[in-house]
């Protein structure tokens, strides 16, 4: 008897429990995650998180070039606003001059006095007068403010070998030599030693229309001229394929050494919208079909790297994700060759799912560099005179550098699909890592832009003891700053989850980024 009442007592007491139990389980077992704490082998290289910068439009002129006699306040002509902000998300890299710009340019004319420098025609980008007063200095001088290491692209297209190599030896070489000589009469003493060193841009395109066969030779000859002198060993990196061209990938991996190559620059953008291609006005048939777009660099990345297999399976060549972002039109009333957009949480979506997805391909991919910095593109960062705004896509960077140089986590992830029409992509979008401090890092991108998502998330081998969380998000799909309105997307503290024995739920806002922080 006593122990049929003790029994129901218990019965009674665990039932709400049980309760609560199934109810929990059932709404947040609609998106399960679980993260292999203790299987994290491969680092994600910081330079994953890298930026691309070239004479184009007003990244390089007035989005960091100034002039020392700016009344913006700079240093040596680079402006100090900038330099700040892009400190803070600690940029790794820097890939200059371009783009199209780097196969017509001449770095010769953009070394000594400023008023000597000839000045050329950008043809690529607006026919404007290019003044050369930002050149190999300034460029360097910027990566030593930041604290970055330069990725400088040679001229392939329209320049000769010995053009490149003088380049080479101009930067990195310290004993007496006519170009180390001419670096130390333009006021250097010590060489920079820039390791990352790009063959030509685009060559299949802008840069020389060349086909892969012929390129493939090309490179192998160019490439012989980027000397290794003491001390500035470098990392010589191929044009790589656009997208899905296999054909490009096949051939230089085919035909070029192992030695001669360590790393080959993709592009891919993923372009904008459907129905319409503006950045800031559009619905949500272009969300999705902008964030579809978006996820299709993990199968080019995975069908590339399958070819890179074939000829080099310990991976040693790097994959380098050389340019990438959205697309969209130029905003309205401005130049169509400046490439100048806008940056809605819609571009802060596509910045967190390639950078979770290049994570995820961390064995392969080990640098990547967003298309542009300041002004072009999916810009971090816009300038307006002396005012000067941070992107929805800036602060994803900022939230996610905490995975630069963190071991990867294997993570499983099984979702509901946000299906819009006839079509779906899977609704959420995931990246783990364990940094050396052995604080766990999950970026979480919900894509659905219309609902909530419950996850429940498992953590094998570590247990959660602290944790906190930081949300980007906003009240529409094409939110965005303005330099009248500059905070109208920016992170903020993340509350919606709690702990459970092995990990955590949480209730992930409709189109929203969390990046959470577990001890
Ligand atoms: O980023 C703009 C342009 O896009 C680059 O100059 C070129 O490499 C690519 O086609």
């Amino acid at each position: 008897m006593f122990r049929n009442i003790l029994l129901n007592i218990l019965l009674i007491s665990a039932l709400p429990a049980l309760v609560v139990g199934i109810n929990v389980e059932s709404a947040y077992a609609q998106n399960k995650l679980v993260i292999h704490a203790d299987l994290g082998k491969v680092t994600i290289d910081k330079n994953i998180y890298g930026h691309f910068s070239e004479h184009l439009g007003r990244c390089v002129y007035e989005g960091y070039w100034v002039g020392e006699d700016s009344s913006i306040p700079n240093t040596r002509g680079i402006r100090n606003d900038v330099v700040d902000a892009l400190k803070q998300i600690k940029v790794p890299v820097l890939r200059w001059p371009g783009g199209c710009f780097a196969d017509e340019y001449h770095w010769k004319d953009g070394i000594g006095p400023r008023e000597d420098r000839p000045s050329m025609i950008n043809t690529n980008w607006g026919g404007v007068t290019e003044n050369n007063h930002f050149g190999t200095h300034e460029f360097l001088d910027l990566c030593e403010q930041l604290g970055c290491e330069p990725f400088i692209t040679g001229n392939v297209g329209s320049g000769t070998v010995q053009e490149l190599s003088e380049w080479v030896e101009y930067v990195n070489f310290d004993g007496v030599s006519p170009m180390a000589d001419l670096r130390r009469e333009n006021g250097r003493e010590e060489p920079w030693r820039v390791k990352f060193w790009g063959v030509g841009n685009e060559n299949w395109g802008c840069g020389g229309s060349m086909q892969s066969s012929f390129y493939a030779d090309v490179y192998r000859r160019f490439q012989t001229y980027v000397r290794n002198y003491p001390g500035a060993r470098t990392f010589k990196i191929a044009c790589g394929p656009y997208g899905g061209d296999i054909k490009w990938m096949e051939t230089m991996m085919k035909n070029v050494e192992r030695g001669q190559m360590q790393g080959i620059d993709l592009h891919y953008y993923c372009g904008s919208g459907r129905d319409s291609k503006s950045a800031t006005q559009f619905k949500e048939i272009d969300w999705f079909h902008q964030l579809r777009r978006a996820m299709e660099i993990d199968a080019i990345i995975t069908k590339q790297s399958n070819i890179m297999d074939k000829y080099d399976r310990q991976k040693r060549v790097a994959l380098i994700v050389g340019e990438w972002g959205a697309w969209h039109n130029v905003e309205p009333g401005t130049n169509e060759g400046f490439l100048y957009q806008q940056n809605s949480l819609r571009d802060a979506m596509v910045a967190g799912v390639s950078l979770n997805i290049m994570n995820q391909h961390c064995d392969r991919v080990r640098m990547g560099n967003i298309a542009q910095t300041v002004n072009v593109l999916q810009a971090m960062i816009l300038t307006d005179g002396p005012k000067m705004i941070l992107t929805p896509s800036y602060h994803v960077f900022d939230l996610y550098k905490v995975h630069q140089d963190a071991k990867l986590l294997p993570t499983n992830l099984d979702c509901k699909d946000y299906r819009f029409d006839d079509n779906e992509i899977p609704g959420l979008n995931v990246s783990a890592s364990r940094d050396d401090s052995d604080k766990i890092h999950v970026s979480i991108c919900n894509l659905n832009p219309n609902d909530d998502a419950k996850l429940a998330c498992e953590i094998r081998g570590a247990k959660t003891r602290r944790m906190s969380g930081q949300i980007l998000t906003a009240a529409a799909i094409t939110s965005h700053n303005t330099f009248d309105n500059p905070e109208v997307v920016k992170p903020s503290d993340f509350d919606g989850y709690r702990k459970t024995k092995n990990g955590f739920e949480a209730t992930l806002p409709a189109k929203s980024i969390v990046v959470f922080e577990i001890e």
